[in-house]
């Protein structure tokens, strides 16, 4: 009889400017680790990171609480978490610990559930960290590849990313309020004007088929927000230089990865990223901020290992 086992899940970038909430792509550059164990009583999480370790206030410990409820599990568990992606960069590090966590769930209860219902548990999650449920980074996460989130009803549709897309991403160092993603929704407009949205949605339909197409140029041309990126972008001190420089070293390009701070560049293998990276990281250095870059690719989603 299987006692544990442990999943590997991806960071992710949700928005991908015109997107929001809806869109979301895996990115092979940070993993968190979690193994399930079934042992003792009630659920407990171990961890060697500064995580909360009550399992309300943790993603990866509210979907399991859940999935224990909804499936009637008696028996205690305990969550052993490796923490990879940094926390509270716009990467979907509470999102990868979730869809690690109800990956593993389904996985030592033979369970055989769907991606949906694997994104639906894993969207609990995000509850403990954003306060609020949304799909696009738990969904990539999950499934890998590009993602498109629909709700009610929940649907998620992957699309496996062309070979040649390359990702440049820049963390700035700064700090970054507890709740970032809570504060970064804050300062969304709750109305939007009808010109606005007809040209977020032609970018993001046109983002979809660039995805569709394996067309590298269309994705990248696409990365074309007028709504969410101008409400935040004050929230990230150097952004306008940052994107500039990209663009002019060769990204098809640039957006804030997720609620931010982080800044992403869409590049391809025939683009030099390196020098895009380095732009990135000569953007914030002008508004005296360093950065950690790292040029990454689409990943797989969740697995067991
Ligand atoms: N779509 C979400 C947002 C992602 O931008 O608020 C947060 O990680």
């Amino acid at each position: 009889m299987v006692e544990s086992v442990t999943v590997k899940a991806p960071c992710s970038t949700a928005n991908l400017g015109p997107g929001f909430d809806v869109f979301g792509l895996a990115l092979d550059a940070y993993y968190d680790q979690i193994q399930l164990k079934k042992e003792g009583n009630g659920i407990r999480i171990q961890s060697f990171d500064s995580i909360p370790v009550e399992p309300e206030k943790n993603s990866a410990g509210l979907v399991i609480k859940e999935m224990a409820k909804k499936f009637k599990i008696k028996t205690g568990l305990v969550l052993k978490i490796k923490k990879g992606v940094p926390t509270g960069f716009g990467m979907g590090s509470s999102a990868a610990s979730a869809a690690a966590a109800a990956v593993a769930f389904n996985a030592l209860f033979k369970l055989k559930l769907d991606g949906n219902s694997l994104v639906q548990y894993a969207g609990m999650g995000e509850l403990a960290s954003a306060g609020s449920v949304h799909y696009d980074n738990v969904a990539a996460s999950v499934l890998g590849g590009f993602v498109i989130v629909r709700t009610n009803p929940l649907d998620v549709i992957k699309v496996v990313p062309p070979k040649d897309l390359i990702l440049c991403v820049a963390i700035p160092k700064i700090p970054v309020p507890q709740k970032k993603t809570e504060v970064a929704r804050k300062v969304l407009p709750k109305q939007v004007k009808l010109s606005d949205h007809v040209k977020n949605l032609s970018n993001a339909s046109t983002l979809t088929a660039g995805f569709m197409k394996k067309d590298t140029i269309l994705i990248g041309n696409s990365i074309k927000d007028i709504i969410v990126e101008p409400a935040r972008k004050h929230l990230i001190p150097g952004f306008d230089k940052v994107k500039k420089n990209a663009l002019s070293a060769g990204a098809m390009g640039v957006t804030i990865s997720g609620a931010g701070p982080s800044v992403i560049s869409f590049a391809s293998t025939s683009t030099n990223p390196k020098k895009i990276s380095d732009a990135m990281k000569r953007g914030f250095a002008m508004v005296g901020v360093e950065c950690t870059t790292v040029i990454c690719k689409p990943s797989k989603g969740a697995t067991v290992i």
